[in-house]
C-alpha cells in the first residue's frame, strides 16, 4: 500500500536538510545544464530572426516558412455551416461549426476519436481510412438531414506541408513521432479524398489548414489585436501574416507586394544545424533515437511530446552513474522504457503541493515501480522545474523573433496546446522570458480560440468568399 507520508526503509531515510552532497552537486550541475539566461535568449532570438528571413528566401533554410494561401483575416461577418477535421498529434476531432450572423460568434458540435498508437506507424491507406471512418461516423450520428455534398470541409493537418494551393499540401516530413509509410512527399488531400470515396462519403476538402494558421485566424476573429497564432502542445509552431513582397521565394508569381499571406513557420525546425540552441547530451540522445534524426531541433527541446523523455533520460543516466546515489537497489525496468513518461508526468511533479513531495512519491511508485527518498524527490522536482522552465523560455525566442521582424508590438498572441493550457507556470515563465528579450511587456500571449475547429471553418468560409470575389491566387480548380 502506498501512504501519503514518507515511507522509506530505514537505510533510505533523510530530511530536506541533509541532502547528500552528491545529490546537491547533481542539482547544481543540472541547473548549469538546463538554465538559459537573458543574454542567451537574446542571442537565440537574433539568430531566429535571420532564420525566419532565410526560410522566406529563394534558397530557403531550416525553417520552412510555408505560404498557406490564407490571404486575409476574417471580417467577423462570415456565416454558414462548415465541417472541420483536426488530425493533431494525439486525437482526431470532427466538428460541425455554425457561423451565425452575429459578429465574431460561433456554435460548435464535435466528436473526439483517439488516434490508435499503431496508426502512427501504419500505411497511408490505413491512416486515411481510419480518419475517413471517423468522419463517416460523425456524419451518420449528426447530419442525417443535411446535404453533406454541399458542405465545405476545413482539414487541419498539423504537419509541415508545401502548399501550392489552399486545398493542397505535400507532406515535407512527419513530426511528433508519426512515421506512416507512403505519405511524405505526397499531396495529402487526394490521399484523404480517396479514402472518403472508399467509404462513400461525398465530401471534398475546401482548405488544408495548419493548426497554427487556424489558431491565428480563430483568435483574430474574436480579438483583432491577435497577430500571431502559436501551438505549444505535442509539437510546437507558429503562424503570422507576411506581405507577398517580403517573400522572395514567391517572386515568380508576381503577387501584389502588399498582399497579406499567412505563413506557417514550422519553427520546430529552427537550428537543425545546432548553431545556437543550448542542447544537452540528452537532447542529442532524443534526436538520435527519433524516427527523424536531425529534424525539429527546437521542437525536441520544447514540445510536450519530448518533455517526459528528457526527464526520463536524465534520471536514467544519473541512476546508472556509480558516482551518484539515486534509486539505489531499485528496479529500473520501467524507467528504461523509451517514452514511458509524458509531459503530464512532469506537470504532476511540478504541481505537488507537499513539502515532502508525497504526491511525487506515489507517482514514482505507481508509474515506475520506484521508491524514492525525500532527497531524491527534491532533485526530481528541481529537474522537472528546469526542463519545464527551459521549454517556456526557449519558446519565447520564436515569438520575440516574429514580433521584432514584423515590428508587431503592441499585440496579442493566441496560443493553444496542452503545454500552454495545462503545464504549471508555463505561461508565467514564457511571459517573463518574453519581457526579458523584448525589454517591455506589450506582447501578451493569451489562450487562443479553437483554431483547428473554428479556425479551419473560418478558413473554409474565407476560401469560398475569395473564389466568389474572383481572388484566385492559391486556388486550384475553379
Ligand atoms: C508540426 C506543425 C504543427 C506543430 C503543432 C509540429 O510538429 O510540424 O505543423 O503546427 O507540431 O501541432
Amino acid at each position: 500500500m502506498v501512504g501519503l507520508g514518507p515511507k522509506d526503509p530505514p537505510s533510505r531515510k533523510g530530511s530536506m536538510h541533509d541532502v547528500p552532497k552528491d545529490l546537491m552537486n547533481q542539482i547544481k550541475i543540472l541547473e548549469d545544464l538546463f538554465s538559459v539566461d537573458t543574454q542567451k535568449l537574446k542571442f537565440i532570438t537574433e539568430r531566429f530572426i535571420s532564420e525566419l528571413e532565410k526560410g522566406l528566401s529563394k534558397d530557403g533554410g531550416n525553417i520552412p516558412m510555408n505560404p498557406t494561401w490564407v490571404l486575409s483575416n476574417p471580417t467577423g461577418r462570415e456565416t454558414g455551416s462548415y465541417l472541420a477535421l483536426d488530425m493533431g498529434g494525439t486525437n482526431l476531432r470532427v466538428c460541425e461549426i455554425e457561423l451565425p450572423e452575429e459578429h465574431g460568434k460561433f456554435d460548435i458540435m464535435q466528436s473526439k476519436y483517439r488516434m490508435p498508437t499503431a496508426i502512427k506507424t501504419s500505411t497511408a491507406e490505413e491512416l486515411f481510412d481510419y480518419v475517413a471512418d471517423c468522419v463517416k461516423q460523425f456524419l451518420i450520428s449528426n447530419n442525417e438531414d443535411q446535404n453533406i455534398k454541399e458542405m465545405s470541409l476545413g482539414f487541419t493537418f498539423s504537419y509541415p506541408c508545401t502548399q501550392d494551393f489552399i486545398d493542397h499540401g505535400v507532406l515535407q516530413r512527419w513530426t511528433k513521432g508519426f512515421d506512416v509509410a507512403g505519405v511524405e512527399g505526397k499531396d495529402v488531400v487526394p490521399l484523404f479524398e480517396e479514402a472518403l470515396r472508399r467509404k462513400n462519403v461525398p465530401i471534398k476538402v475546401t482548405a488544408l489548414v495548419n493548426d497554427t494558421t487556424g489558431t491565428l485566424i480563430a483568435s483574430n476573429y474574436t480579438d483583432q489585436s491577435t497577430k500571431i497564432g502559436c501551438i505549444f502542445g505535442t509539437g510546437c509552431n507558429a503562424a503570422y501574416f507576411e506581405n507577398a513582397g517580403s517573400i522572395p521565394k514567391l517572386e515568380h508569381m508576381n503577387l501584389p507586394a502588399d498582399m497579406p499571406i499567412a505563413i506557417n513557420c514550422e519553427w520546430g525546425a529552427f537550428d537543425n544545424e545546432h548553431y545556437v540552441l543550448p542542447r544537452t547530451v540528452y537532447d542529442a540522445q532524443i534526436d538520435e533515437q527519433s524516427p527523424r534524426p536531425g529534424q525539429q531541433a527546437y521542437e525536441k527541446m520544447i514540445a510536450g511530446y519530448y518533455l517526459g523523455e528528457v526527464l526520463r533520460l536524465v534520471l536514467l543516466d544519473l541512476a546508472q552513474k556509480d558516482s551518484v546515489e539515486i534509486f539505489e537497489h531499485q528496479d529500473l525496468t520501467s524507467l528504461k522504457k523509451a517514452y514511458s513518461l509524458d509531459a503530464s508526468f512532469l506537470a504532476e511533479i511540478e504541481s505537488d503541493p507537499w513539502e515532502n513531495l508525497s504526491e511525487t512519491e506515489i507517482l514514482f511508485e505507481k508509474k515506475l515501480g520506484i521508491e524514492t527518498t525525500e532527497q531524491e524527490r527534491k532533485l526530481i522536482r528541481r529537474l522537472a522545474e528546469l526542463i519545464g522552465t527551459r521549454a517556456a523560455r526557449l519558446s519565447a525566442c520564436g515569438i520575440a523573433a516574429i514580433v521584432t521582424k514584423k515590428n508587431l508590438a503592441p499585440c496579442s498572441v493566441g496560443a493553444d496546446g496542452s503545454v500552454f493550457n495545462k503545464y504549471p507556470h508555463f505561461r508565467e515563465r514564457n511571459a517573463a522570458a518574453l519581457k526579458e528579450i523584448l525589454g517591455h511587456d506589450e506582447v501578451v500571449v493569451k489562450p487562443a480560440e479553437d483554431g483547428s475547429g473554428v479556425g479551419a471553418a473560418l478558413i473554409a468560409a474565407l476560401t469560398n468568399q475569395r473564389i466568389k470575389d474572383g481572388i484566385l491566387a492559391g486556388v486550384r480548380n475553379v
